[in-house]
């Protein structure tokens, strides 16, 4: 395609063509799905069927982790998931219970918590008097559900004390404030404890309540999980380089699942450059500097991919015709010469946004996707001809 009026018709570099599908990739449904687990309901719910559908099941030497819970379910035996933050110990739960249709709750192991939140209570009504109402826990155990201790290894004494007989083979509970009423765990409930042993200040499990567990699982971060979650390869391989960093003690704050599935987002939505400086903030002071000097190495793979991501996502290619210069060679060997009037001056470019620039952009031939992956900077440079691409 030869160049036409108007601003003027630039070429791209292979490797940015080498990104751009040649047709508008459809585009995927995203079934929007809460970040971090509701932890804190008052009732026992089903959790929305999305943490099911959403949720990638991991291979536990040869079964399938939701297979593994279906066995203690049947079997009547507890569950202790440990492993790291942002491996999936309560996305699994949830994702079970939602599968199953099946009240989920987490009791969360805060010091402040107290049995009656999770067992119950007497409410006072309108007439003065004080009725009994089952706690969301005591409602599982009476109804069916799964129960989720969450991060056991935090978990007071006080509350540890009032699971305790939930826990070994007689499966009740003693509401005490309830005339001492004793509960016993039907069929189908399923309990679970998930632990992180890498926490500040959790203490060390100890044999025998870790005897009360039949089915024990380690979840640790997971390449295979990780690839259906995060389209980038190259933050894949960022994050492999960094623990390979942490094992060898250059820093400590771990790389989890859900922070490379934020940066994409992130990344997506907003900038690379945001999504860089997001993630960095996530790492403790004294280590910020090394990580962002890891993920700068990245940054122009980064780009790319996030890039190719949008396209995926939107659908936004080029118009055909746009890219058919082959790639590879000059374009000063077919001949096209540029003319510097055809660029943007700064006083053009004086109080374009970002979307307007973008927009100019696409008058140049180069692709949207391409155009999105450039920061302001590079954008307005860009515009005003001062850029690689046009000087080799
Ligand atoms: N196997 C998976 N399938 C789908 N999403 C996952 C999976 N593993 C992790 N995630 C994502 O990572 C986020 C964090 O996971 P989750 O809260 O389950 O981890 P966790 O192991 O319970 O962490 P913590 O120890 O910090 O509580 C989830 O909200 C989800 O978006
Ligand atoms: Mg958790």
């Amino acid at each position: 395609m030869a160049p036409t009026t108007g601003r003027r018709v630039v070429r791209k570099k292979a490797a940015t063509a080498t990104t751009t599908p040649t047709s508008p990739a459809s585009s995927p449904t995203t079934t929007k799905k809460a970040s971090e687990p509701v932890l804190q309901n008052k009732v026992a719910e089903v959790p929305d069927k999305s943490y099911f559908t959403t949720y990638k099941p991991r291979k536990i030497n040869g079964h399938v982790d939701l297979d593994l819970l279906a066995y203690a379910l049947a079997t009547k035996s507890n569950v202790l998931i440990e492993g790291p933050t942002g491996t999936g110990k309560t996305s699994l739960a949830m994702a079970f219970a939602a599968k199953h249709n099946m009240p989920f709750y987490s009791i969360s192991s805060n010091a402040a918590s107290d049995p009656s939140q999770f067992l119950g209570r007497h409410v006072p009504d309108e007439n003065g008097n004080f009725p009994w109402q089952d706690g969301p826990a005591t409602d599982i155990v009476r109804h069916g559900g799964v129960l989720l201790l969450n991060e056991i290894g935090f978990m007071p004494d006080r509350i540890k004390s009032a699971l305790f007989g939930l826990l070994d083979k007689r499966r009740k509970i003693e509401l005490v404030d309830h005339k001492g009423e004793v509960i016993t765990a039907g069929d189908n409930v399923l309990i679970i404890a998930d632990n992180n042993p890498d926490y500040e200040g959790v203490r060390p499990l100890n044999k025998a309540f870790r005897n009360r567990f039949a089915v024990q699982m380690f979840f640790d971060y997971d390449p295979n999980i990780e690839s259906k979650l995060v389209q980038s390869k190259q933050l894949l391989e960022l994050a492999k380089k960094m623990r390979e960093q942490i094992t060898a003690g250059l820093f400590e704050t771990p790389v989890s699942t859900n922070m490379l599935m934020e940066f994409e987002q992130v990344g997506v939505a907003l900038s690379v450059e945001f999504a860089i400086e997001n993630f960095v903030n996530h790492f403790a002071l004294d280590e910020q500097a090394a990580v962002r000097q890891a993920v700068k190495t990245y940054e122009a793979n980064l780009k790319r991919d996030i890039a190719a991501i949008i396209v995926r996502q939107t659908g936004e290619v080029e118009k055909p015709g746009d890219n058919d210069w082959g790639t590879g060679e000059n374009w000063s060997s077919q001949g096209y010469t540029f003319d510097p009037n055809d660029f943007f001056s700064d006083a053009e470019l004086k109080g374009k946004s970002r979307a307007e620039m973008i927009e100019a952009g696409k008058g140049t031939g180069m692709s949207i996707s391409a155009l999105r992956a450039m920061d302001d900077n590079e954008l307005r440079e860009f515009l005003k001809g001062n850029h690689d691409w046009w000087k080799n």
